[in-house]
């Protein structure tokens, strides 16, 4: 057994625990919602450095709660299953970083133990932290044998961010917020990550020890460093020449910076797993979206929420896929809108399509321009091409809906369905008044209102009978001989246009 798991030769120890901190206002980002719970890549950035924490710890991760707490409590909770197992212990008065992490005590030094050797500190707005460089951070910290071990990195731009302020010899001495530096610290671009690994017994000793002699009167974290010198610590920093991975976001303009290199990622991941992307600086791509290999973005187009593409597939610019799931060599056109629905293998869809919350095109089937499906399901090789509202609809295979066709699932109050059974042929311009089923091999003639079911394999028209009159149109024209021809209207003069006047226009 690693012998750093005991503890007095006794208490079963874990290495690492972690506090993450998610109880601040965020003001900077003059918003509504909780900071850490801004979308990045489609997930709250609080996910993200939930995940990290929880990949390399062994032990408890505590979130520190408290601006909105409902609300990042719930979305906490809804990631149950991913997180856990977590504790969430809430900072009432938002007094500082290092007074958030002191709402972990109870949790991380019950009856004054500590649960680990070591804690894992995260602010929850960095979401751009990976596993990789924590890992670092924790083997330099055991390996150096610190009480302390800090993530910096240099920035080009360092304004707002806590400044290094490092001894002769290169050690650090302290972290200068930016509202308390003077000149030269300000002039400092090694900034503090906010990402720090502890001794969790130093950890608690120093945070009691912390005073709020600063600009914000606030329990500053980064105290922690100058406490260490002073009490013959080790501390010890860690810069990484990641410095996008340190990016906290305070504004939306730090959103947007953090939102592009997440997509800049997320790219290279499926770029690197066999997807071709025509032009990767405009494809978006959300987190959860996962694409299958030899499949084809176009320009412009976006996947969303819980998608998953198939392998083989073509989707044309400007379309976007949100929370579906599309099968293999499916073709999406150009300008279409797939909005929790399935597509199965071999399908076509668009150009100008819309697919709603519930349809279904199965193996083959092809849905073409201009047509929405809405809680609709069509067959296997069945097609939809042109110009068609189904909604509330099932339709089995090798089924044509003629151009035009719409089902009336909707009387006002109640939405109603409609059925249409394999090989129906549905005529051009056919309204389906629902409920009502077209029954297999059913034919329905163009033009038709639909209101009572159709038999299998019979004809069902609902328009008026055509009448033909010989010769009318013929008998029409001769009796209006001055009807001028176009290429006379156009070299009309004043007086030609008078005369028509009184002419049956
Ligand atoms: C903090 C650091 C700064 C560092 C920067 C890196 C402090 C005092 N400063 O500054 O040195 O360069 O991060 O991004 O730590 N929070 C709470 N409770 C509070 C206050 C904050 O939970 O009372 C949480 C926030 O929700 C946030 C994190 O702590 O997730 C950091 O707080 P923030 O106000 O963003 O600190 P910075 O000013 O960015
Ligand atoms: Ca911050």
């Amino acid at each position: 057994m690693d012998p750093s798991l005991l503890n007095g030769g006794e208490l079963l120890m874990k290495k690492v625990s972690a506090v993450v901190l998610a109880a601040g206002h965020g003001t900077r980002m003059r918003s509504k919602r909780a900071k850490v719970l801004h979308p990045v890549a489609g997930r709250p950035m609080l996910w993200y450095v939930v995940s990290v924490a929880r990949q390399i710890t062994d032990g408890h991760v505590v979130v520190v709660i408290g601006h909105q707490a409902d609300h990042v409590q719930a979305f906490l909770e809804q990631s149950k299953s991913e997180f856990d197992p977590f504790d969430i212990v809430v900072q009432a008065k938002q007094m500082g970083t290092g007074h958030a992490v002191q709402q972990g005590q109870a949790v991380l030094m019950p009856n004054g133990q500590p649960v680990s050797r070591n804690c894992l500190i995260v602010n929850g707005d960095t979401p751009l932290l990976t596993r990789s460089t924590v890992e670092r951070l924790l083997a330099q910290h055991d390996e150096t044998n610190a009480v302390l071990t800090i993530l910096t990195t240099d920035l080009p731009d360092p304004k707002g961010y806590g400044r290094v302020v490092r001894g002769e010899t290169g050690e650090l001495v302290k972290v200068v917020e930016d509202r308390d530096a003077g000149p030269t610290e300000r002039a400092i671009h090694e900034v503090n990550a906010g990402i720090y690994v502890a001794d969790s017994q130093f950890l608690f000793m120093a945070l009691a020890r912390i005073q709020p002699d600063n600009a914000q009167r606030e329990y500053y974290l980064p105290d922690l460093i100058g406490l260490a010198v002073t009490h013959g610590g080790r501390v010890t920093g860690m810069k990484t020449l990641e410095n996008s991975e340190c990016l906290g976001v305070n504004s939306r303009e730090h959103l947007a910076a953090v939102e592009r290199v997440m997509q800049q990622r997320i790219r290279t991941r499926w770029l690197e797993q066999g997807v071709t992307m025509l032009d990767p600086q405009t494809t978006f791509i959300e987190d959860r979206v996962t694409v299958g290999q030899d499949t084809v973005l176009y320009p412009g187009v976006t996947l969303e929420g819980q998608t998953e593409i198939g392998t083989d597939c073509v989707i044309r610019s400007s379309s976007r896929v949100t929370n579906s799931v599309v099968g293999n060599v499916v073709t999406i056109e150009d300008h279409s809108v797939i909005d929790g629905a399935m597509i199965e293998e071999g399908a076509t869809v668009g150009p100008f399509a819309r697919l709603r919350a519930g349809s279904i095109v199965r193996s083959n089937a092809q849905v073409g321009n201009f047509v929405e499906l809405k809680n609709t399901e069509l067959g296997a090789g069945s097609k939809a091409n042109h110009l068609s509202y189904l909604g509330d609809t099932s339709v089995g295979q090798r089924v044509n809906i003629g151009a035009g066709t719409i089902t009336c699932n909707y009387d006002g109050f109640r939405k109603e369905h409609t059925i249409i059974e394999d090989e129906a042929f549905i005529g051009s311009d056919t309204q389906l008044v629902a409920p009502v089923k077209v029954q297999k091999g059913a034919v329905v003639g163009a033009g038709s209102t639909i209101t009572q079911d159709v038999p299998p394999d019979a004809l069902a028209l609902s328009r008026s009978q055509q009448s033909n009159r010989e010769g009318w149109a013929s008998r029409r024209r001769a009796s209006y001989p001055e009807t001028p021809t176009p290429s006379a209207t156009s070299k009309s003069t004043p007086s030609s246009r008078k005369k028509k006047k009184g002419s049956h226009e």
